[in-house]
């Protein structure tokens, strides 16, 4: 792959900061792009069935011929392996297999598996390095970039975790061809999540190009998803602990949130949640007077051309209530409302939980 869109980024974190590569080889590549970060080794891949039936022989053999001696971890698939005890075995067979701190951890998966070996690397010997193969849409635009790893309690998502930066994300393309539909267009809400943001030429990009962006066309899909990463390396750079700016990436999510903990996290993926959430945000800001109308129209048209739903579950205004004050994104009464100023500019309002439910009007049904 050539070009501009091909160029590999920078997530810029002082002496912590790492490369994203963009590649479209089916992994063949990845030994040597890991070989310039860190040289060979011990390295323990962690991954699930799914992923290793299709990947894991090219990953190992490439390895080897590197001179790395890589281990597998497996771990179930989905969301069910983002638990400390989950976490535990990973840990277990990384003493097991006698590594130590010069080892180094690799996930090569969807964002499950993304969150749960850096979770592990972060915490086995107080911090061993870490890459990131993200092979699903959501993971190579999203959780990969920004060293957000964790793992679920049973009282919450993502409850358990910690700030650690990868030493290199290697995002391959090729890999997203095997990946089940569903799955990529629920990733495509992220994107179209970073156009509303921050970039009003990328969400142009996608209005034209989504039938071409759905079917793995290369020369459509890499330099939309090379932007995303791009548009989230800057954000996470100027705030890498989430303390300001980085809340923007919650477009979308406070209702996304709240539909997926209202759906019991079995009817919809996020991406889906995230897209409904995100058509409810865009309509909230027009109806608070922050943007025109057009906004969220377009909002609604681009989701509707992503495949994904677009409308929001039926509940009571007071479950909604219930589901957007359990979100822990919330301080104290007020939230902080991520709304649309204009297609490519999002600003943080806050706003109380009440108005919020009455600018959305469940009860008049005019959502
Ligand atoms: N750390 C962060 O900043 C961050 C951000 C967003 C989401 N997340 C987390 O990411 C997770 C969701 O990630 P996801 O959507 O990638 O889900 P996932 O990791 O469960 O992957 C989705 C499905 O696709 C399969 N799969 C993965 N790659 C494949 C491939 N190339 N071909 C065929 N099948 C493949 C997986 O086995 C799984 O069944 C959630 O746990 C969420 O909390 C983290
Ligand atoms: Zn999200």
């Amino acid at each position: 792959m050539q070009g501009e869109a091909a160029k590999p980024l920078r997530v810029s974190l002082g002496d912590r900061s790492y490369p994203i590569i963009f590649a479209a080889d089916g992994l063949a590549g990845f030994a040597d792009s890991l070989s310039r970060v860190i040289s060979p080794r011990r390295v323990a891949v962690v991954t699930n069935r799914r992923v290793a039936r299709r990947y894991w022989r090219r990953v190992k053999s490439g390895l080897e011929k590197r001179g790395y001696s890589p281990i597998q971890c497996l771990v179930p698939d989905g969301e069910p392996a983002k638990t400390l005890t989950v976490a535990e075995e990973v840990i277990g067979r990384l003493i097991e297999a006698r590594l130590d701190r010069d080892s180094a951890v690799i996930a090569l998966g969807g964002g499950v598996v993304g969150d749960l070996a850096g979770f592990v690397a972060a915490v086995f010997l107080r911090g061993v390095p870490y890459v990131q193969v993200p092979t699903t849409l959501l993971a190579q635009v999203d959780s990969a970039v920004g060293g957000k790893t964790g793992v679920n309690h049973r009282l919450g998502k993502n409850l358990i975790g910690s700030f650690y930066q990868p030493r290199l994300v290697y995002s391959d393309i090729e890999t997203l061809r095997t990946l089940p539909k569903r799955e990529l267009r629920a990733g495509m809400a992220e994107v179209i999540k970073c156009g509303v943001i921050r970039d009003a030429d990328l969400f142009g990009r996608l209005e034209k190009q989504m039938p071409r962006i759905l079917a793995v066309d290369a020369g459509a899909l890499v330099p939309v998803i090379r932007r995303a990463c791009q548009l989230k390396a800057a954000v996470v750079a100027a705030d890498e602990l989430e303390s300001g700016v980085r809340a923007i990436l919650n477009f979308g999510h406070t209702f996304g949130h709240a539909i997926e903990a209202l759906t019991e996290y079995r009817k919809y993926k996020h991406g889906e949640a995230v897209g409904i959430g995100m058509i409810m945000a865009g309509r909230i800001s027009a109806r608070l007077g922050l943007c025109s109308a057009d906004a969220p129209a377009r909002i609604l048209d681009l989701v509707l051309a992503a495949g994904l739903p677009t409308k929001p579950p039926q509940f009571g205004r007071r479950a909604w209530e219930r589901a957007v004050v359990a979100d822990k994104k919330r301080r104290g009464k007020e939230i902080r409302f991520v709304g649309v100023r204009r297609i490519g500019r999002c600003e943080i309002v806050q706003i109380s939980v009440k108005e919020l439910l009455d600018t959305l009007d469940l009860e008049g049904r005019s959502i």
